[in-house]
């Protein structure tokens, strides 16, 4: 199924400038997606950019939190989100500690989602403080997505997934991490769980795109977890989310169907 929808030169490609391109010209739709098949969904769709989460955790592993996923894991299913894909461009999410150490640890996991798994870029999360790993990335070739607001592998110091940048010193804060990763090469932002109205101030300051989620309607494009666009999550969905469809009571109703049809004999029939 996968084989014949695999990254070639025959099709139109989505690359880093063709994303920053779109600042101001087009919304970008972006999607996260976690195999094969929910790729393909998302690319067949025309969504320009898959992101594939660290929300891998607890959207599809069972884990509770995002904390937990390792590089293994997370090389393991951009790679199949890769094979999926014709012509979106794949951001592969840096897990929880894959970054946070030293440079030359960060440099070469960065390496292993290019290398290994084929992902166009990594996400990194955090402003200023990241600022060095990202110029350094992207002096070496590898494209970054930056994330700041709320970033849920810092939770346990946010103290939840609280909204961020209230105070006017937070805001100044948030502000000043998105100019730290536009000046490093960061080739576009999540700004995730801010108020609009600074989403927006953050957008009209910058020339990269801003992706928000949870941060109002003036960001250059929008995230959401695949999931919960089409509402077969089963976990604590938030607010800001719009089911696009409703597929958990209609996936529930057609497997015990089945397991009815099989019990009472009326499949095979
Ligand atoms: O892991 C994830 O899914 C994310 C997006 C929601 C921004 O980081």
């Amino acid at each position: 199924m996968f084989a014949s929808s695999q990254k070639n030169g025959d099709v139109m490609t989505w690359t880093v400038p063709k994303i920053k391109a779109l600042k101001g010209e087009q919304k970008i739709a972006t999607l996260t997606a976690y195999d094969a098949l929910s790729a393909h969904y998302a690319d067949e769709a025309g969504i320009p950019l898959i992101l594939v989460g660290d929300s891998l955790a607890n959207t599809i592993l069972g884990y509770e939190t995002t904390l937990p996923v390792t590089m293994d894991e997370m090389v393991h299913h951009t790679a199949a989100v890769v094979r999926g894909v014709k012509e979106g461009l794949v951001v592969a999410d840096m897990p929880f500690m894959s970054y946070q150490g030293t440079l030359e640890h960060a440099i070469e996991n960065a390496g292993r989602f290019i290398k290994e798994a084929g992902a166009d870029a990594v996400k990194i999360e955090g402003g200023a403080m990241r600022a060095e790993l990202v110029g350094t990335l992207v002096a070496n070739g590898i494209p970054v997505l930056g994330h700041i607001g709320l970033t849920p592998q810092s939770v346990k110091e946010l103290g939840g997934f609280k909204m961020q940048g209230k105070t006017e010193e937070a805001a100044r804060k948030l502000m000043d991490d998105a100019q730290a990763l536009e000046q490093a090469g960061a080739f576009a932002m999540v700004l995730e769980c801010v108020p609009a109205e600074l989403a927006q101030n953050i957008t009209a300051s910058l020339k990269i795109p801003t992706i928000g989620i949870g941060a109002g309607p003036h960001c250059d494009g929008q995230i959401l977890v695949f999931t919960d666009v089409l509402g077969m999550g089963h976990g604590h969905v938030p607010g800001f989310v719009k089911k696009f469809a409703d597929l958990k009571p209609q996936i529930q109703a057609a497997l015990s169907s089945y397991k009815q049809d099989v019990e009472q004999g009326g499949f095979p029939s």
